[in-house]
């Protein structure tokens, strides 16, 4: 008789990003339940114009868009940044809030500039995730993150704002709590959290 133990594949889901960062924090939430992989993986697959008004309709754009050119499991997020003395700006311009799409550095400086002389300094972080699959989108998801902007950078971690943010329940900023804090409280880790509850209900996750 063989030993030999049959195990089910593990699925794969296909991260409709090329932001390495999102792909790192999701698989590291995920862990060994899944293999991640980003549209890195694909270049042949097409790069989706985030035109929407939202971050849900952005999330859809890409999820939906991504699932049509590949099959199996996508799963888009689209996160940013709301600070309520700005009117919920950055929102869903935070990656070019700046001037320069992706340019991190720039756009925290100039949320620096803007929040000067602010005394009212909450702000939270919000993800929405959409989980599609041959072109139809599944299921979505929201999670979001409260806290205060700091009037300077702080910390070497993390990217984007997360210099500047510091959730609520702590005294340091996301960049100085490192991985391991952020990945628990995050805006992403809780969007994600409902994700995987829900993989698991349809038996796609163990
Ligand atoms: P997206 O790639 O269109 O979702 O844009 C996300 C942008 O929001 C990033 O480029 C950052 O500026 C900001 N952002 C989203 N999530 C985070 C985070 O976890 N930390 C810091 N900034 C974030």
């Amino acid at each position: 008789m063989s030993d030999i133990v049959q195990t089910a594949p593990r699925p794969k889901i296909i991260i409709a990003t090329r932001n390495f960062h999102k792909t790192a924090e999701i698989r590291a939430m995920i862990g060994a339940a899944a293999d991640v992989f980003d549209v890195l993986a694909f270049p042949e697959l097409p790069e989706i114009e985030e035109t929407g008004r939202t971050f849900l309709e952005n999330a859809r754009l890409k999820a939906i868009g991504i699932s049509r050119e590949i099959d199996g499991w996508v799963l888009a997020d689209d996160s940013g940044l709301e600070v309520d003395v700005l009117d919920g700006a950055p929102g869903v311009i935070s990656s070019s809030y700046g001037g320069i799409e992706g340019d991190h550095a720039r756009n925290c400086f100039y949320l620096i500039e803007k929040m000067q002389g602010h005394s009212q300094r909450s702000a939270r972080f919000c993800c929405t995730m959409v989980l599609a699959k041959n072109g139809e989108e599944v299921a979505h998801f929201f999670g979001t993150v409260e806290g205060h902007l700091l009037d300077h950078m702080s910390g070497q971690g993390g990217f984007g704002y997360d210099p500047l943010f510091v959730p609520e329940g702590y005294s340091e900023s996301f960049a100085e709590l490192g991985d391991e804090v952020k990945n628990q409280l995050s805006h992403r880790a809780r969007a994600l959290a409902q994700v995987v509850i829900y993989l698991r209900s349809i038996g796609l996750l163990k």
